[in-house]
């Protein structure tokens, strides 16, 4: 049975509609043809699974027939072939062995760090100074991944390994919106400031392997963590290259998605100040002024459904994608080997075949179900992904945006200035266009610690 198709001869037109809106323009699509079709933008035709029976049989239960393939090898010179890119055999090695890193047992640790990380950002926000909510946010859990990887070893050196991941970033963000890519090999200062960053990373980050093998007694981060795990199965470290991948990739994974969820946290919680009030008096009843613990951010449900519920309305991973590496078939439709499907959560999280009123912000949904596992939502809910894949950090980034939020909420709030304005911007994740402007409104005098 063929699948539905958004009509050829408009490819021009759907490609204008996909540059300016893309998440709209495919929900529209979405509501009219049905939840798994196809669409032709531009020369190519793209193939959206979003209906949650047909996302088990790619994500979980045909999971050996859908990988990453080929497709992504645009960016394994700089990722290599860390989890999120791999297949198996590799990946499942990968995974076993580094699975005890991110086992959510870590949270007491993980608490601690986060508000090592973030205070700073928060404590310098002056009353009444215009802030770019998603600038602070990215300062702010890039902070955190670094330090979660390498702790305080880094001492001063924090800025240069910070700055160099920013270059990168920037670079690798560029690559989305860049209509021309030049060769890397021709020495524009952009590529030149790029390698430059690359070549330092790579240094410093085998002197730190070095480092930490020669130590006895080492700080327990992730780089650590990683460098002392072993594949249950056949005792094997991983090597010091795939490490270097594994540490860019957890980077690249685990900043990005936690400052846009950030950010459009912001952005509801202004749209919708009750919801806002109930946050900030959690916050209040179960943490004060103090610093909170681990066992705080387990006892704020208003807080853990208001950010469940902006990764249904906004999740930023709206889109991921899986190549076939046999012939398969997704609700009769045959597919060949090489063929790649987009997975959209952001489709399933916003038909009203999946979630009753789904346009509408309310947290409440998310106050008995504290899970964000696919499977217990039957594949309508998956801003983690799902099966064999699912986010190694989803834990990590929870408990990360539980723990800047109520910090944020102790001393104050961000006041939007457009608040009218607000678009999704899409590149590797669903952020802010404008990266939502807003007025640091402070609530309390003495800052807490
Ligand atoms: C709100 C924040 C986050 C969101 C929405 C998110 C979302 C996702 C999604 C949807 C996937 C699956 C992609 C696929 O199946 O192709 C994924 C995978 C992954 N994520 Fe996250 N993520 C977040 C935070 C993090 C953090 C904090 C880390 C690390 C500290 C991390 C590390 C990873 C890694 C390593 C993978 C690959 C797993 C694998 O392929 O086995 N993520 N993430």
């Amino acid at each position: 049975m063929p699948l539905p198709t958004r009509a050829e001869t408009l490819t021009l037109q759907n490609a204008r509609a996909m540059a300016s809106d893309a998440p709209a323009f495919l929900l529209d699509t979405a509501r009219k043809l049905g939840p798994v079709f196809r669409v032709g933008v531009g020369p190519i035709t793209l193939t959206i699974v979003s209906e949650p029976q047909a996302l088990q049989h790619v994500l979980q239960k045909r999971a050996q027939a859908w990988g990453r393939g080929t497709a992504i090898d645009g960016i394994r010179p700089l990722l290599g072939n860390g989890l999120p890119l791999s297949d198996p055999p590799l990946w499942l090695t990968q995974r076993r062995t580094m699975q005890p890193a991110f086992h959510k047992s870590n949270g007491p640790k993980w608490v601690e760090l986060i508000q090592e990380a973030t205070i700073g950002s928060l404590n310098a926000l002056k009353p009444g100074e215009p802030v770019v909510t998603r600038r602070l946010m990215m300062l702010i859990t890039r902070d955190v991944i670094v330090r979660a990887m390498f702790s305080h070893s880094l001492g001063d050196e924090v800025h240069r390994i910070d700055e160099a991941f920013q270059v990168i970033e920037d670079f690798v963000a560029g690559l989305a919106v860049r209509p021309v890519h030049l060769p890397l090999w021709l020495p524009t200062p952009l590529h030149q400031r790029f390698k430059k960053a690359v070549t330092y990373l790579d240094a410093r980050l085998q002197a730190l392997i070095d480092e930490r093998r020669t130590q006895a007694d080492p700080p327990m981060d992730l780089l650590t963590m990683l460098l002392r795990a072993k594949d249950p199965e056949t005792g094997q470290h991983m090597s010091d290259r795939q490490l270097r991948d594994e540490v860019m990739n957890i980077f690249f994974a685990g900043h990005e998605t936690t400052a846009n969820l950030l950010t459009w946290v912001v952005y509801l919680l202004h749209q919708h100040p009750e919801a806002k009030q109930r946050a900030i008096a959690e916050v209040d009843t179960v943490v004060g002024q103090c610093a909170l613990t681990s066992e705080d951010a387990a006892k704020l449900p208003w807080l853990g459904a208001v950010l469940r519920e902006t990764l249904r309305l906004y999740p930023p991973a709206w889109l991921f994608a899986r190549q076939a590496l046999e012939d398969d078939a997704v609700q009769d439709t045959p597919m060949k080997k090489g063929e790649v499907v987009l997975v959209l959560p952001y489709l399933t999280h916003h038909l009203a075949e999946n979630w009753e009123r789904p346009d509408v912000f309310d947290p409440s949904r998310f106050l008995t179900e504290t899970s964000t596992d696919a499977a217990t939502w039957k594949y309508r809910y998956l801003p983690f992904g799902a099966g064999p894949h699912v986010c190694i950090g989803n834990h990590f980034a929870l408990l990360e945006a539980t723990v800047v939020l109520a910090m944020l909420l102790q001393r104050g709030t961000l006041e939007l200035t457009a608040p009218n304005a607000v678009k999704p911007k899409v590149g590797a994740t669903l952020g802010v266009a404008d990266g939502l402007p807003a007025i640091f409104q402070q609530r309390v005098t003495a800052a807490a610690s």
